[in-house]
């Protein structure tokens, strides 16, 4: 693609990137331009996000039949829907087959057909071309030259994991559940019934930062002490571990996870877990940009979107493990836990955005890992630098 070209500059900026493949303990991060500069967040629009996997949405943003959302990513237009036919959630492009017109602005529930606002071409909710009004002429629906059946939308391949939507938009990445392999063995006891409501168990934050800093802030507990007093009263640096997996993912472990609500209610447990996860908490991120959460009572996901190269929406789902859990009886506690994950992700708003700030400074070189407590952080910069560096 043409205008994803690296300009001059951006050979030097390679050479750098190289330094965050060294052993942690001489390893640069991830230099300045990769946060601030748009031709660095195009080229990762091409080699991570065009060719791999990365989250869009969530399925149950698309509760009833007909639901359609758009969605854009690095200026690429697409929509998620729940067909009426067949109720499978899909992805589309959002263009239309005749002349480009973008076909869904807001999300709505469609009774029909998809139709194009311009010439009124539409589409069937799985995608088939089912009229061209007036194409051959006032009155005339078709035209020897033009096989409808060739004009469906275009579908953009999707994976759905997790209540998450995934897609790969150039279609060539090899299969989601061969690169996630090890993610969804380590976490397959959790794949059990999921039940969320949208109104009390979601939120959104905006944030005036790269897409990057949050991924790295979330994967490491170091900052505990500091920016969390709240967390760090009952969950503690010192019950923390590294999970360290090069080349996938990482994150870090709690052994200290224990709810308690003031309304002195419980969310009832995921089935036949183990008492390994009676005090446990995993927190990791599925590059590039979705953070997981999973323990004994709930899960959450959030969708990391690169809206520019300074700046992102998070998107948070939270997900119990009973249907019951969504009674009005609960409504308070799912409140409240809600409330407990919102105020730890805006403690970090300041860090983040305050590194984003940080990575405008004239002299700064990737800055450095601890050797001990920012593995996970290396796991993450290593994994990036090879996949823009094409290793
Ligand atoms: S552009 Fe959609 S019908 Fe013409
Ligand atoms: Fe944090």
């Amino acid at each position: 693609m043409n205008d994803n070209k690296p300009s001059k500059n951006y050979n030097s900026y390679k050479s750098q990137l190289e330094l965050a493949l060294l052993d942690i303990e001489k390893a640069k991060g991830i230099p300045n331009e990769y946060y601030v500069e748009e031709v660095c967040f195009k080229v990762e629009q091409e080699k991570i996000f065009n060719t791999g996997w990365f989250a869009i949405g969530f399925a149950n943003d698309l509760g009833q039949p007909g639901s359609v959302i758009p969605v854009t990513y690095f200026n690429n237009p697409m929509f998620i829907i729940r067909s009426k036919e067949d109720n499978k959630v899909r992805v589309f492009q959002n263009v239309c087959r005749h002349r480009g017109m973008k076909l869904i602005d807001e999300p709505t529930v469609l009774k029909g057909a998809i139709r194009c606002r311009y010439h009124s071409w539409c589409y069937q909710q799985t995608g088939e071309n089912c009229a061209t009004p007036h194409l051959g002429g006032p009155g005339i629906n078709f035209h020897k030259s033009i096989d409808k059946k060739e004009l469906g939308l275009f579908e953009v391949r999707t994976h759905i994991w997790r209540g998450v939507v995934f897609v790969n938009p150039n279609g060539n990445a090899p299969k989601f559940e061969d690169v996630h392999s090890s993610i969804i063995k380590r976490w397959e006891i959790f794949d059990q019934e999921l039940h969320t409501d949208l109104l009390g168990s979601s939120f959104q934050l905006e944030l005036n930062s790269n897409w990057k800093l949050a991924v790295e802030n979330y994967l490491e507990a170091y900052h505990l002490p500091w920016v969390h007093p709240g967390l760090n009263s009952y969950s503690k640096l010192e019950d923390h571990e590294n999970i360290v997996n090069y080349g996938n993912y990482s994150g870090q472990i709690s052994y200290k996870y224990n709810p308690i609500f003031s309304t002195g209610k419980k969310f009832k447990d995921f089935k036949d877990l183990g008492s390994e996860w009676d005090s446990k908490g995993e927190y990791i991120v599925l590059f590039p940009n979705l953070i997981m959460g999973v323990q004994r009572d709930h899960l959450f996901n959030n969708i990391i979107e690169p809206v520019s190269s300074e700046k992102i929406i998070e998107r948070v789902q939270i997900y119990y493990s009973d249907i019951k859990i969504l009674d009005q009886e609960y409504q308070s506690t799912r409140l409240e836990n809600a409330q407990l994950w919102k105020t730890v992700f805006e403690e970090d708003i300041f860090v983040v955005e305050g590194m984003q700030k940080g990575r405008h400074a004239k002299y700064f070189d990737g800055g450095r890992f601890s050797p001990i407590m920012d593995v996970p952080t290396h796991v993450f910069h290593d994994w990036y630098a090879r996949k823009i560096l094409q290793y």
